[in-house]
This record gives C-alpha cells, structure tokens and sequence, in this order.
C-alpha cells in the first residue's frame, strides 16, 4: 500500500507513538479498540535483526486487529538497515519507521537515534537505502526538533523529504530536554511547509490541542505517555464515544501477553501497564503496591478486581 493510500485510510488523525517498553502488540491492540489511526512498533534494532535475534523478532508479534502498524527500527548503518526490512517478521508490517530521535546515552554514543541529528548525510543515505529496498510501502522518520535548539528542524524534515521518505513524526523537544519541559509547537508551520504530511508529538492528551495542531499544518498527532492507562484518549482526541471496563481491559492485554510469553514476562509488563491505568485514582496506592509486589499475573488480576469491586466509580470509564 502506497504512503498516500496508508494515510488516507487512517480511521483517524492519530497515532500512538512508540514506546520502548510499553508499546507492544498487545497494548496497540488494545488502543485499537479506541480508534487510534496508526500504531507503531516499539523500536527495534536493525542489526539486531540480520543477527536473527530471537527477542527482537519476538518484539515484533502482532495482534490481529493492529493495522495500519509502522514497524521502528533505529541504527546507522544503511545496509544493514535495507537488509533488515526483507527479515518476515518486519516485512508484514504496512511501512518502516526510522528513529531518529531517540536520546538514550547507550543509544547516542552508538550513532544511532538522535545522534543522526547531527549526521544528516548519514542520515539521508540511511532513509534512501531503505526507501530503496521497501519500494512503493511507506517510509517514514521519527525525529526531535534537535540537538539543543529547533534551528535545522525544518532543514531535517527537507533532508527525509529528499532522501525519500513519505512522512514525519516530530516530537517538539529538543535532544537536552530529554522528556522535560514542554514541548514547544512554534516550529509546526515551518516544518510542515517542507510538504511532508507531518505528525506532531509532545504532551498531546486532549481534543483541544489536537484541532489546534491540526490548524497549525499537522497531518496528525502522535500520543504517548497520554495513552498509558487512558487508551482511550483516542476516541477522546477525536470526539467518539467509548467506554473502558478496567478490568476486563487489563485481563484482555494480559491476555494477549500470555499467547506469547511466560508468566514472569507477563506479570512484569503488566504490572507497568497496571500501575498506568491506575495512575491518578483516588484510593489506587495500595493496589499499586500491592500489584509491584505480586509474584504472578493472576495475583495481579486479584488486586485489579479488588480494586474496582472497592472503587466502583473507577471501573468503567466512558463518555
Ligand atoms: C518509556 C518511553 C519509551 C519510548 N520509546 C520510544 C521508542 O522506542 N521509539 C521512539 O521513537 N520514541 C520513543 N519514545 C518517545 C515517544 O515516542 C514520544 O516521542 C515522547 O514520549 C513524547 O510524546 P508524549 O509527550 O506524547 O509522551 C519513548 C518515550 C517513553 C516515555
């Protein structure tokens, strides 16, 4: 499918953005349910794959209802990052991702992620060399606005343009600011003008910021953190009704996980995922103790049960 056809297919103007961690096939799938437009692997490294690592294949699972899924893959090297797209597991997905803004040291000083920001030439031979081997399946790149300032923001943007690229998702920080302060949206215009549909990112958790991104040139937005615990801000971004029973959506992911992985990665996945649907309700931190202490998921579950059958106000959600 070509990258004008992916993004008019979108049931909306959303993505979930990538998260190391939190965002696998099952929690996509969850989100899912909520009409989120576009999902995107948790990234995955390139070299990692040629060398036929079992858990980076693993991390590519996917859910049967998770489509349109961008697979990320970050590294630096332009051929092994052409070879690692023919690998099955990658080439089911609908489009490529490159991460180019990830800014973890380890990941930094390996010339990968953000530190592509400063390596632009090597940057734009990595997006060619993959646009080369995928053809006609969408492209796209993930980056922050820069190192320490937005000044080659709009630079960058023309460079994955050129290089071959089909759309962009900025998060509006800059490298220093890691995941502080806000993200500062002035630059959308600018970048948006460079003719890639674009994705913003940075802080987006309610309609009202959505619009206004979307009046300010964004093709889309991309949510994160927003959507740990509240998977439903999708359906919340783009004023559709919905409802979330906790429980039945918690043992639903742990569900999926279980399919695929053994009790002790189960329960540790969950338990982050947990923590996050209980973040900010009243009464919740003795379960969130409770749940980190807990030996298996099917403790877990207990204290979930226990929670809404205390707190019934919180065991749905919806609008
Ligand atoms: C725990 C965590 C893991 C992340 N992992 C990735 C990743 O694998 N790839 C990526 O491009 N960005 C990653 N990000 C960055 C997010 O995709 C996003 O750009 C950032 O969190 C800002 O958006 P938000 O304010 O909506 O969370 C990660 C962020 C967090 C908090």
């Amino acid at each position: 499918m070509s990258a004008d056809k992916l993004l008019n297919s979108l049931a909306s103007r959303t993505m979930l953005a990538p998260m190391a961690g939190y965002t696998d096939f099952a929690f996509r799938s969850i989100c899912r349910n909520y009409g989120v437009g576009l999902t995107v692997t948790e990234m995955v490294s390139a070299k990692a794959l040629t060398m036929d690592s079992k858990l980076s294949r693993q991390m590519l699972h996917r859910a049967d209802n998770d489509a349109p899924c961008m697979c990320q893959i970050f590294g630096h090297e332009p051929q092994v990052m052409a070879e690692c797209v023919h690998i099955d597991e990658v080439a089911a997905y609908e489009g490529i991702d490159i991460n180019m803004g990830c800014p973890v040291k380890k990941i930094v000083s390996n010339m990968d992620g953000s530190a592509l920001l400063e390596h632009p030439k090597l940057a734009s031979q990595c997006i060619t060399a993959v646009k080369l081997a995928i053809k006609d399946k969408p492209l796209s790149v993930k980056f922050r606005l820069g190192v320490t300032d937005g000044a080659n923001a709009a630079d960058f943007a023309r460079m994955c343009r050129d290089s071959g690229a089909d759309f962009i998702t900025v998060h509006f920080r800059t490298r220093k600011q890691m995941y502080s302060g806000n993200a500062d949206f002035t630059l959308l215009p600018q970048i948006a003008a460079v003719g890639l549909p674009v994705f913003a990112n940075g802080d987006v958790s309610d309609r009202r910021q959505y619009l206004s991104l979307l009046d300010n040139g964004a093709f889309g937005v991309a949510v994160g953190r927003g959507a740990l615990g509240r998977p439903y801000v999708f359906a919340q971004l783009a004023d559709m009704p919905y409802s979330m029973d906790l429980y039945s959506t918690v043992l639903r992911q742990g569900q999926l996980l279980s399919a695929v992985f053994g009790e002790r990665v189960v329960a540790n996945e969950m338990k982050k995922h947990v923590c996050a649907y209980l973040k900010g309700k009243r009464n919740s931190k003795p379960t969130v103790v409770a749940v980190n202490l807990a030996q298996s998921w099917q403790e877990i579950m207990q204290y979930v049960l226990q929670f809404t059958q205390d707190n019934p106000q919180y065991a749905w959600e919806n609008k």
